[in-house]
């Protein structure tokens, strides 16, 4: 089924998917962030086409999202949906679960939006892969571990669940920028990914 065919226009104030100009980047990050703490919920029709499009695993992963992580996969699904419009990949399951869950793996780290901004600032002043390597140690570094490390942990949770291998490449390599291919993924289709995920 067809993300646009369930939802009503998007009028909910969601970003169009339009590029956002690299001088405001920052005011960009602050929107992210106060929408963060007050997401919107999803809407009944919203909920249906989730559960229409993810299989019963895929599902149980989808809820343990927090609020603002679902909220934030269904408008990167309703973007991707829009720029595949009069594409041979549109209506593809594959690149829906993509969207859903490309972020899966930051629920395991059980950190707040004010957690998670922490666990940005240290993987920016150590480096990613020092902190993502906290991961299991104990308390406020081992959550900011798995939060850095969300990537890798969100691929493997989705191949566990029996989704799409693409989805779970797309996991694995949706924070790297300039990703130039992903295995079993069309350039169209991982363009309008990467386009459409402003965080
Ligand atoms: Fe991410
Ligand atoms: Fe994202």
């Amino acid at each position: 089924m067809r993300l646009l065919e369930f939802l009503n226009s998007p009028s909910d104030g969601s970003p169009s998917g339009a590029a956002v100009p690299h001088t405001s980047h920052f005011l960009h990050l602050a929107r992210r962030f106060f929408a963060s703490l007050s997401p919107t919920p999803l809407d009944q029709n919203e909920t249906g086409w989730v559960r229409a499009t993810l299989t019963p695993p895929e599902i149980a992963l989808f809820d343990a999202m927090p609020l603002h992580d679902r909220r934030h996969a269904l408008d990167v699904a309703r973007r991707v949906d829009q720029s595949l419009l009069g594409t041979a990949e549109r209506g593809d399951r594959r690149w829906m679960v993509a969207a859903l869950l490309h972020d899966v793996g930051k629920a395991e780290s059980g950190l707040g939006v004010p957690g998670r901004v922490m666990a940005t600032l240290l993987a920016w002043v150590w480096g990613r892969e020092t902190v993502a390597a906290w991961a299991g140690r104990p308390g406020v570094r081992g959550r900011s571990g798995l939060y850095i490390d969300h990537p890798d942990r969100g691929a493997e949770l989705i191949l566990v669940a029996g989704g799409p291998p693409e989805a779970a490449a797309w996991a694995r390599l949706h924070q790297q920028t300039g990703t130039a291919t992903v295995p079993g993924m069309p350039d169209i289709v991982r363009a309008a990914l990467a386009a459409a995920d402003d965080d």
